[in-house]
């Protein structure tokens, strides 16, 4: 039934929800001696937390983490690790109009019909908030990945259809966005700023690359790595699509376009985006996720109210414009908490 629980040997739940009292996520399956500090983790949940951006939430949270177990003088112990973020700056009387009124777009309609019931402040756990509690468990995977020399960088390639031209790692951390196309994210900003100022909202693509990952990562058939890359992001709210390498692309293009050819000293490009049969390929995985317009806008909407009756809507609160650039660390974490989960599965069965 519940599907709060990911991974096979490194193992997270997470749990709470948008306006409660804490948000929170256990990791089990850590190896113990991984150096581990709450600051580490906090780095990556800052970079998730709503700001002062055109795209941004109004929501002030601190997102300040705690670690209440598993950890003993800065090091893992091989035990649960349980981090907790508690919410101090839930405005849930924003949320008052939504109580009987599903919002077009969101989880609202969804929720009730599965479970009878709805947490309706702030979107309860659909909210993307849950997502702070992810970020969180792929910090410490991300540690553990580096320690393999292994490294996950996310980026903005597209927003309401403006698409990069360009690749420059350097812009990257040089713009709001996290663009690593300078001149392309100033366009984006400046689209972003129209549907803000009409009450609209937009969507993006987000890639995420991953060097250093070593061959042989993933387990056929079912738990390939493709398929559980997909999975992970795809359990994140707003995102509709997933490709690798080249992706839908690959159904236009002919074998001889799509196949990657190899050399004694390796293969001589990457349209496979690292991944064949379900099995990292030792280069670098590519994959990009496509998420659609934030659900919850100020313009006015048709919608029904848990009775069937014809209501209109238009969205109070504090919403994003945009689900970049915050769910880029996301994507980062959910990539870092598949790979940790393959490493440890590959290192158990040699
Ligand atoms: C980091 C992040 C922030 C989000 N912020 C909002 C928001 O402010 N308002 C909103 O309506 N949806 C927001 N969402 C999206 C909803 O969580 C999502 O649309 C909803 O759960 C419905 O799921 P679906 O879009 O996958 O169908 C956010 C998602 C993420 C990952």
């Amino acid at each position: 039934m519940s599907g709060n629980t990911f991974g096979v040997l490194f193992r997270l739940t997470t749990f709470g929800e948008s306006h409660g009292k804490a948000l929170g996520a256990v990791i089990d399956g850590c190896p113990p001696n991984l150096d581990l500090a709450e600051a580490d983790i906090q780095e990556e949940v800052d970079r998730r937390r709503p700001g002062g951006h055109a795209a941004s939430t109004s929501r002030k949270e601190e997102d300040r983490v705690e670690i209440l177990s598993g950890v003993f003088e800065g090091k893992t112990t091989g035990t649960p690790i349980a981090l907790l973020i508690v919410n101090r700056d839930a405005d849930s009387g924003a949320y008052d109009d939504l109580r009987d009124v599903f919002r077009p777009g969101h989880g609202d309609y969804t929720y009730i019909k599965k479970y009878g019931i709805r947490d309706h402040r702030g979107g309860g756990r659909a909210s993307g908030r849950e997502t702070a509690a992810r970020v969180a468990a792929g910090a410490i995977a991300r540690k553990l990945l580096s320690r393999e020399g292994i490294d996950v960088v996310g980026y903005t390639v597209e927003v309401g259809g403006i698409a990069v031209e360009r690749f420059s790692r350097d812009d990257i951390n040089g713009n709001r966005l996290c663009c690593p196309d300078h001149e392309a994210a100033t366009r984006m900003e400046h689209k972003l700023e129209e549907a803000r100022n009409e009450g609209d909202s937009l969507g993006g693509i987000v890639e995420v690359r991953v060097a250093g990952c070593p061959a042989g990562l993933g387990e056929p058939v079912f738990d390939k790595i493709d398929a559980d890359l997909a999975r992970a992001l795809m359990s994140i709210g707003t995102v509709k699509g997933v490709e690798i390498g080249d992706g839908f692309r690959a159904a236009r293009i002919k074998g001889s376009e799509s196949n990657d050819p190899i050399d004694p000293a390796g293969f001589l490009s990457n349209h496979a985006g690292g991944v064949l049969a379900g099995i990292t390929t030792g280069q670098e995985i590519v994959i990009r996720a496509a998420c659609k317009p934030i659900a919850s806008i100020a313009l006015e909407q048709q919608t029904i109210d848990v009775q069937g009756n014809p209501r209109r809507i238009a969205v109070r609160g504090r919403h994003d414009a945009c689900v970049i650039p915050r769910i880029i660390p996301v994507c980062e974490a959910m990539v870092c908490l598949v790979l940790a989960d393959h490493l440890l599965r590959q290192k158990a069965c040699k």
